[in-house]
């Protein structure tokens, strides 16, 4: 005891309990309900209002009261509080980004702009038709080109609640009690046929169903109400009809307009970008085939992959497409492209061979300004080599040089991947590069090279800055494997069968 007061080290000490006191304060927050009680941000009220108002002017009919007006705004503004409530849970991500979320303000006032002068069109049409019916022309109103459009942009949760809202809002506007229905089965069937949009002619199909749905819901509408007779049922079908290639016609209108003043992207933009004939895909195959096949081969890597990890395979294709155009400004200095026997670094030295290199990731990204790629394409470019070593080069500066060459000089700039999709092209990357080299490709010995390059690029550090995990990884392997032992099965000739010998 003696020994434990004369030694400062073996003390007993009070233990620091200040962490359990903001703990309990806490917990007694939370108990009071302080924290749940905030609905809604005092700074999004003003703007959720504004919408609000403005949506109840858009849906006014002008020959009701004020009254009627107060109370569309109501509803309107209770429905946007739900939305608002339902992105803040599901989708907080979106409400990070002010241009993401002016965007779905703007669609729904776009919807209901489009919306209304279509009706006004349609009522005038139905009435040269000789239409008795006030409610037939409402079946060709395309109020499903709002939730098409946020299914592309956004996601497929958004899209459903936008379709939601909107068809509440539809049964304020047109007064009907089964509208609403009538336009969310049409909303739902439109996003729900773009969940995996690939191409263009997808935003046609949509159109399709959505006019498919249409007819049904329509017809199911004129039983319900008591009106089903040819005639009508002949009227309904038509505007069905109109209403679904509207909508596909007028997403095809506006898509590329709302890219661009939002500068966001679609997979049908990104789809375009898979086209040989675009200016850069069709310059890399003329100036720099190995490194344009190694890219195809990149691409398939990774798109077998990223459904696997949760990464959109269209993006993973594109991104790996673009990933080494910076290589075209001097294609003959990478070893893909070399044609001859004598490379062109052997009358430069170590360092600058090295800066060549280096030099493709810089191109890259001044060609993705240049052409004006998304975003999402020039980041992997920026990141798909992270901070990783020139192997060859630094290892020959060693045996070469005097003093012993820095390793920084010889590692690429970065940044380090920092999402899924960067990390997975670097990953698909360096295997392809690697693969290259393999003599006997046997299962096994694609197998022992994929782990190897995955374990040396986890050791080095690369992978610290995204969120991919130990599972990823090993899925991603597996993936690997599987392609490429599809692609050396293909290469290996078998010998022909000997030819009987003529006697
Ligand atoms: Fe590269
Ligand atoms: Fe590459």
């Amino acid at each position: 005891m003696k020994n434990m007061k004369d030694n400062p080290q073996l003390k007993p000490t009070t233990p620091d309990r200040s962490y359990l006191r903001k703990f309990i304060e806490k917990f007694k927050t939370h108990q009071n309900g302080k924290e749940r009680k905030i609905l809604i941000e005092r700074e999004t009220l003003p703007y959720l209002i504004i919408l609000s108002l403005l949506n109840a002017f858009l849906l006014h009919d002008f020959k009701s009261g004020i009254s009627s007006f107060f109370g569309s705004f109501i509803v309107i503004f209770l429905l946007l509080i739900f939305f608002y409530r339902d992105l803040k849970r599901y989708k907080p991500a979106y409400l990070k980004k002010k241009k993401m979320m002016a965007l779905l303000a703007s669609l729904i006032v776009f919807t209901l702009i489009i919306s209304r002068g279509f009706e006004h069109i349609f009522l005038v049409f139905s009435k040269g038709l000789g239409v008795e019916s006030i409610v037939m022309h409402t079946f060709g109103i395309p109020l499903a080109l709002g939730p098409v459009i946020v299914v592309l942009i956004f996601d497929f949760h958004t899209a459903i609640t936008f379709s939601l809202i909107l068809s509440l809002m539809a049964g304020i506007w047109l007064k009907t009690s089964l509208i609403p229905l009538y336009v969310f089965i049409g909303c739902l069937i439109g996003a729900f046929s773009l969940l995996k949009c690939k191409k263009r002619t997808d935003i046609i199909n949509a159109g399709i169903y959505i006019a498919l749905a249409n007819i049904f819901s329509s017809s199911a509408i004129l039983l319900i109400m008591g009106f089903f007779d040819l005639h009508s049922l002949y009227f309904a079908v038509v505007f069905s009809v109109i209403n679904g290639f509207t909508v596909s016609a007028l997403c095809f209108l506006c898509l590329p307009a709302i890219e661009r003043l939002f500068n966001v992207t679609t997979p049908v933009s990104l789809v375009e970008l898979l086209d040989i004939d675009h200016p850069l895909m069709k310059q890399l195959s003329v100036e720099a085939p190995g490194t344009y096949h190694h890219s195809m081969i990149v691409g398939s890597l990774a798109e077998a992959a990223s459904e696997v990890v949760g990464v959109n395979p269209l993006i993973a294709k594109v991104a790996s497409y673009y990933h080494d155009i910076g290589k075209i400004r001097m294609p003959e200095y990478f070893v893909e492209n070399q044609t001859g026997c004598i490379s062109k670094h052997e009358k430069l030295n170590p360092h600058l061979s090295s800066m060549i290199i280096i030099a493709h990731v810089k191109d890259g990204v001044e060609l993705a300004e240049e052409f004006n790629l998304p975003e999402i394409v020039k980041d992997v470019i920026q990141q798909h080599h992270g901070t990783t070593l020139v192997t060859y080069f630094y290892q020959k500066a060693l045996k070469e040089m005097e003093t012993p060459p820095s390793e920084q000089d010889y590692r690429y700039p970065g940044p380090k991947p920092q999402t899924k999709l960067a990390a997975l092209i670097m990953l698909a990357d360096a295997v392809e590069a690697a693969s290259r080299t393999l003599d006997d490709p046997t299962p096994a010995r694609i197998s022992g090279l994929v782990d190897k390059i995955i374990k040396n690029i986890f050791l080095d550090g690369q992978l610290d800055e995204c969120e991919i995990t130990l599972k990823d990884l090993s899925e991603i392997k597996k993936k690997f494997e599987y392609i490429l032992a599809g692609i050396f099965h293909r290469r290996i000739s078998y010998p022909e069968p000997a030819k009987e010998k003529i006697v």
